[in-house]
């Protein structure tokens, strides 16, 4: 492994890079899982982080990036302190996805990949989140919303907002 001698992580994510690129035949193979990670920590992945990932991983940047360019679910701008990720993909689609996003759009006030003003949340339409069975469904950082309407889409919304994400069902 390239020495880093100045990282830009947490030791703990430090750490866990040092470990992730000995679980692998190729260090490469980290690549994902590293920028992952690096996106929950920063809230984005960065030109530093992309700089340090290429290091240790004997990478170039532009390798690093093409992966990069590739994941919807990686991004290179900060989103929103909540990110909310709404499926049309066909089970959601079917249920009413599009109505959903069109719904999120006009109650936050923005599109695809913007941020609102205050920083508060951002929008994002998705693929596939694996909740087809609940569909239409999203997802708000980690946490899955099933079976919305525009009615319940508000009270999580509402939530979010007044800091009680975490108690939404
Ligand atoms: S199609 Fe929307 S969660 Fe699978």
């Amino acid at each position: 492994m390239a020495a880093v001698t100045n990282t830009i992580f947490s030791p703990a994510t430090a750490a866990r890079f040092d470990r992730l690129v000995t679980l692998y035949p190729l260090k490469r193979s980290a690549l994902v899982p590293m920028l992952l990670y690096a996106q929950d920590e920063i809230g984005y992945v960065s030109e530093a982080a992309i700089q340090e990932i290429a290091t240790r991983l004997d990478l170039f940047d532009l390798d690093v990036r093409s992966v990069l360019s590739y994941y919807s679910m990686l991004r290179t701008k900060p989103a929103g302190k909540y990110n909310v990720q709404v499926c049309t993909n066909i089970s959601c689609m079917l249920r009413g996805g599009y109505e959903i996003l069109d719904h999120c759009k006009r109650k936050l006030g923005i599109g695809h990949k913007q941020v609102t003003p205050d920083g508060q949340f951002s929008l994002e339409e998705v693929e596939c989140i694996g909740a087809c069975c609940w569909a239409p469904a999203m997802q708000v950082n980690y946490d899955f919303h099933e079976e919305l309407t525009p009615e319940k889409v508000d009270g999580i919304l509402a939530e979010y907002a007044a800091g009680r994400g975490k108690d939404v069902k």
